[in-house]
């Protein structure tokens, strides 16, 4: 057992943001909407913009990562949803991007401005100047190379303290996204971790509200230095109001520090049918409500796969995913992990329960715990979503339904799992 000074900065966090039975009922207030953050940023309207609404493959892929694919309406309500999903639809990240000798783009720093579907010109750049020197190799690059940031308010204006593990898991979405455009693309990718953060959030003139998280490197190096460009960007609010959260900005600090990272080299080609793929990118949806209908082994099994295949980055973290199996036919229920069962029966009901009392958890064929004892935080969550992106769309173009599960009770459900590990997100799919 670890005593609590044993605990570091990010494993504190983890454990003081855990929900349980009783931490749930005890939780007082409701949503304050008067400080509702906005879900987008607006970069000033005299900005060169690009369209992304044409049939070219960069237009089309950068839509692909964060685009508009769906209105919701309700009486004095209307809202957007996007390729990438977010936990309740609060969308606590940004993509920036650089483009060197892309065409149709001129070489600079852009904004993707979801609201609009265009790519905002921040700043052209020259060859001596880039962001690729917030990198380790900060040699210049060809190509595409993405960021994404993390804007915690519009997160903890609703989950509060607990809002850092979301805006990890829809960044990790993102980078999710990014990678099943690429995939569509048949481009090569990379994800980066190990940036100079604090650079990068100096030249985009952050301020506090906002962080950079990861790096989505689609370039390739050349011989050349460069040098982050000079001076810094226009600070733009993202999100209107804004409340301060000292421990999220203490995590947030903390897990910037990476510690025997290790590389994946090793990348995934695209297990599916490409134009199947590319629209189960547009049709992906999350459910709300499963019909009990069972799922095949063979397509629970092609799911899983897609899940577990190498995620090439170059801070890689070991995640287990223990698989409640409810409604699968051809495999009998229990709790399985790996090919192996941990235990059998039907332990439907209690996977409801374990996800914070929600029937996502209880009437999927899966419910899925993704869980590790890696050390390196913001790597190990990106990873989490970005592989909760992976079940999405894995299970969409075979018809089958998900959700991302946020809410659990964590401690219940190492108890429930004979687990150490830090649990990092729940996942339910099914029809
Ligand atoms: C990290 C994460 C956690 C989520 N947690 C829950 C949850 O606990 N319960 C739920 O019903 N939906 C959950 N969702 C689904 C979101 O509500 C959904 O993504 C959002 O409303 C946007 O809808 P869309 O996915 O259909 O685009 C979660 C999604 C994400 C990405």
């Amino acid at each position: 057992m670890k005593t609590f000074q044993s605990f570091s900065p990010t494993d504190a966090y983890h454990e003081a943001t855990k929900h349980s039975w009783l931490s749930v009922r005890q939780r007082s207030g409701g949503l304050d909407w008067s400080t509702q953050p906005s879900v987008y940023k607006n970069y000033p309207a005299d900005l060169p913009r690009v369209s992304l609404l044409e049939a070219d493959p960069l237009k089309r892929f950068l839509y692909r990562v964060a685009g508009i694919t769906a209105k919701k309406s309700y009486p004095g309500v209307e809202y957007y949803l996007r390729t990438n999903p977010s936990a309740g639809a609060l969308y606590p990240n940004e993509v920036y991007f650089q483009a060197r000798g892309v065409e149709g783009f001129a070489d600079g720093i852009y904004h993707l401005e979801v609201a609009s579907s265009s790519a905002v010109l921040l700043k052209p750049i020259d060859e001596s100047e880039g962001l690729e020197a917030a990198l380790e190799d900060s040699r210049r690059r060809r190509g595409l190379l993405l960021f994404v940031s993390g804007i915690y308010w519009r997160s903890s204006w609703k989950y509060r303290d607990r809002a850092f593990r979301y805006v990890l898991l829809d960044a990790g979405h993102l980078l999710g996204s990014a990678e099943a455009a690429a995939l569509l693309w048949e481009k090569a990718y990379t994800i980066r971790y190990r940036i100079d953060r604090e650079g990068l959030n100096r030249f985009f003139g952050f301020g506090r509200k906002e962080g950079i998280l990861s790096a989505f490197d689609m370039s390739t190096p050349e011989e050349a230095e460069v040098r982050l460009p000079d001076g810094s960007l226009e600070q733009v609010d993202p999100t209107g109001s804004f409340e301060p959260d000292e421990r999220i900005e203490t995590v947030y600090r903390a897990s910037g520090i990476l510690q025997g990272c290790k590389e994946m080299r090793e990348s995934s080609s695209l297990p599916f049918d490409k134009e199947a793929w590319a629209e189960a990118i547009f049709r992906r949806r999350s459910i709300r409500q499963f019909s009990r209908r069972s799922i095949s082994k063979e397509e629970f099994l092609q799911i899983f796969r897609w899940a577990r295949a190498p995620v090439p980055s170059d801070c890689d973290e070991a995640l287990e995913l223990y698989c409640v199996l409810n409604r699968v036919e051809g495999m009998e229920p229990g709790l399985w992990r790996d090919g192996n069962y941990l235990k059998r029966g039907d332990f439907s009901a209690e996977a409801g329960y374990l996800c914070l009392e929600q029937d996502l958890g209880k009437e999927s064929a899966v419910t899925i715990f993704m869980v590790s004892s890696g050390k390196n935080y913001a790597p190990l969550y990106q990873k989490a979503g970005l592989i909760g992106h992976r079940l999405y769309l894995a299970a969409e173009v075979q018809g089958i339904g998900a959700s991302g599960i946020g809410a659990y009770y964590d401690d219940e459900v190492r108890e429930f799992l004979g687990s150490e590990g830090k649990i990092l997100y729940a996942f339910a799919i099914g029809h």
